[in-house]
Order: structure tokens, then C-alpha cells, then sequence
């Protein structure tokens, strides 16, 4: 296994595709993807353009479809969610079909969407994500983070570094024989200096002030979690993920 982790989907090469790619987007797509599915969604389906997204949920059965769009940190109007996970409780999404576009994190899913094995990672599901690399052992694996409109974001880097500090530990495998690309050194030095203050980290990281201004503290609190969902969400069609 090598790791390689990105910062952003636009420093991802073009000319190449790993066996198993991974989409982080801590705050707050893939930390809402991970709690729908584990809150009993049918799928999630993601979409950049809000548009195509209306389009194609349509043709979905009323009742077994929920809209989520988020624009700028906010709900978009005319959807039944923004993103906020705390809002998928199991009453909304058991058998349901959540149709998402986020201002990032549903642009690096699509970025990926060719890789053989795409999963969508966050801090609340990490344990999962490693299980299953440690019992699959792709030999390459690529973790993306979404950023914010292609700059880096430190949540995102900060669960790379989860995941890859995880299975440097479970191994015993050294940060040298595992790592790809420098990236993975600097985010597992990252996730060693913030793991037991991830919330304080949140503070500081410009996604995470644009939350806390739209009152958004619960949902900052919930996605510092680590390891509280026992889910892997997997893409089985491009841009359908399940668990
Ligand atoms: C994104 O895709 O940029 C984020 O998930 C934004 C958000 O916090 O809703």
C-alpha cells in the first residue's frame, strides 16, 4: 500500500487513477454522506450542478427522495436540506434517496468518480475507512481533500492524517515506506499535534470561522467527533454511494 494524499481535488494528476480513492470533506459533505447512510438512507447521490441535481431526482419516486444544496455554507432555497449532518436523523432518511450538491465536497467525489474503489471519509466514520484499507490493501490509495474553491483546508488534511497515522500505527509500517508524497508526513504531523483538541483545530480553520458565523457550532462539535460511526460509504455507480 502507498499513500498519497492531496490537499485539494485540483492538485489530484490527471493522467493517472489509483485503485481506491477517498473524498474528504470533514466540513461537512462527507461527515453528512457517512451519517445518512448510517441513519438508514437508501444511497447518496451527489451532483455539482443543482440543476442536473433538480433534474434527476425528478424522475425519483416524492417520497423516497430528499434535496440537500448548500451554497457559501448556507441552504439553498427550494431544498429540503442544506448540509448539516445533524439534520439526517434516521425519522428523515431510512429508505431514502439523498440527491446532495455542496460547494466542494461533491465536486471532489466527481473528480474521482473513475478510481475502482471510491469511498467518502470523515473524521466521525475513520475507523471504517482504515478497516477496510487494512483488510483490502489497494496499492495505491489516494485521499483528497475538498478544500474551499481549491485552497487547502485543515479539516480535511487533518483526517487524511487521521487515516493514514491510523494505519502506521495498526501496522507498524514507517511513515517512509507508506507514504507517496511529502503531503502524508506533514498531514500525519498535523492530525499528531490537534488529535485530542480537533474542535479547538476546527477554530482555526477558515471553513470552520464561516460555520461558527452562520451559528453553525453543533455541526463543527459533531464532525470533530472520531470514530463514532461504524460505516463505509462506498460509490457503486458514479456519483450513487452506499454503505
Ligand atoms: C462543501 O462542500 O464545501 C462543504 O460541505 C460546505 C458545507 O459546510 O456545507
Amino acid at each position: 500500500m502507498k499513500i498519497f494524499i492531496y490537499h485539494t481535488p485540483e492538485l489530484t494528476p490527471t493522467d493517472q487513477i489509483p485503485e481506491c480513492a477517498i473524498a474528504v470533506d470533514v466540513l461537512r459533505a462527507t461527515s453528512t454522506i457517512a451519517t445518512v447512510l448510517s441513519a438508514g438512507g437508501e444511497a447518496v447521490q451527489v451532483f455539482s450542478d443543482l440543476n442536473q441535481l433538480l433534474a434527476v431526482s425528478e424522475k425519483w419516486p416524492a417520497n423516497k427522495r430528499l434535496r440537500a444544496g448548500e451554497r457559501g455554507g448556507g441552504k439553498v432555497e427550494g431544498f429540503d436540506l442544506g448540509n448539516s449532518p445533524l439534520d439526517c436523523t434516521s425519522d428523515l432518511v431510512t429508505g431514502k434517496r439523498l440527491f446532495i450538491s455542496t460547494t466542494n465536497g461533491t465536486r471532489a467525489l466527481q473528480r474521482i468518480e473513475k478510481a475502482p474503489i471510491v469511498l467518502a471519509a470523515a473524521l466521525i466514520n475513520r475507523s471504517s475507512i482504515v478497516d477496510f484499507l487494512l483488510a483490502k490493501k489497494p496499492e495505491t490509495i489516494w485521499i483528497v481533500g475538498s478544500g474551499w474553491e481549491g485552497s487547502f483546508s485543515l479539516e480535511d488534511t487533518v483526517c487524511a492524517g487521521a487515516i493514514a497515522h491510523s494505519i502506521v500505527e495498526k501496522t507498524g509500517v514507517s511513515i517512509a515506506e507508506i507514504g507517496g508524497n511529502d503531503e502524508v508526513a506533514g498531514a500525519i504531523a498535523l492530525y499528531s499535534q490537534w488529535q485530542n483538541d480537533l474542535l479547538g483545530l476546527f477554530h482555526h480553520a477558515s471553513h470552520g470561522q464561516r460555520l461558527l458565523r452562520l451559528e453553525c457550532l453543533e455541526d463543527l462539535k459533531y464532525c470533530s467527533q472520531t470514530d463514532v460511526l461504524n460505516v463505509l460509504p462506498m460509490q457503486h455507480e458514479p456519483g450513487v454511494l452506499k454503505s
